[in-house]
């Protein structure tokens, strides 16, 4: 026998459907939320130098020195003070090469150990070594 029109199965069957619309419409707003957030949060750009150091002194001191300079010109070890060496990279160079390293070469992948946040203040600071030393 087919359902007919109004019948209270089908009208609590309707009302269901549109709680779940809703919430799913709930859900992606909030994800959008989120993610826009995150995004603006670790936007590209938008380190600070002051935070960078404080991240730089605790990890990258040992292998690039207590100013960044590097350990001389023998060695393998870029001078971040040096504008010359730097201008050929851009900012996303420099966080790419953070968080990948650089296969082989001695420079450890920070992605999965320094947050994405912390990596573009990292960038932030090695900027500002350089432009310092213009
Ligand atoms: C175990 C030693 C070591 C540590 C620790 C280390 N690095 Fe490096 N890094 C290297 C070496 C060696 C190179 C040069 C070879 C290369 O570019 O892959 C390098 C290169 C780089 C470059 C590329 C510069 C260019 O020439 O463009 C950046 C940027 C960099 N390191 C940032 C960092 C930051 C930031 C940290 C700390 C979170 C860090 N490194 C910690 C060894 C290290």
């Amino acid at each position: 026998m087919p359902v007919r029109f109004g019948e209270p199965r089908l009208i609590k069957n309707r009302r269901n459907a549109k709680r779940i619309r809703t919430a799913v419409a709930v859900a992606v707003l909030f994800a959008l939320t989120v993610f826009i957030f995150r995004r603006s949060d670790a936007a590209e750009g938008a380190g600070t130098a002051e935070a960078g150091k404080a991240v730089f002194e605790k990890n990258c001191v040992g292998c690039h020195g207590k100013n960044g300079e590097g350990l001389g010109p023998k060695s393998k070890l870029p001078n971040f003070k040096n504008p010359a060496t730097m201008k050929s990279r851009s900012d996303k160079d420099v966080f790419d090469k953070i968080t990948n390293g650089g296969k082989g070469t001695g420079m450890p992948a920070w992605g999965s150990l320094i947050n994405e946040k912390d990596r573009w203040n990292l960038v932030a600071y090695i900027r500002s070594l350089s432009y310092r030393n213009k």
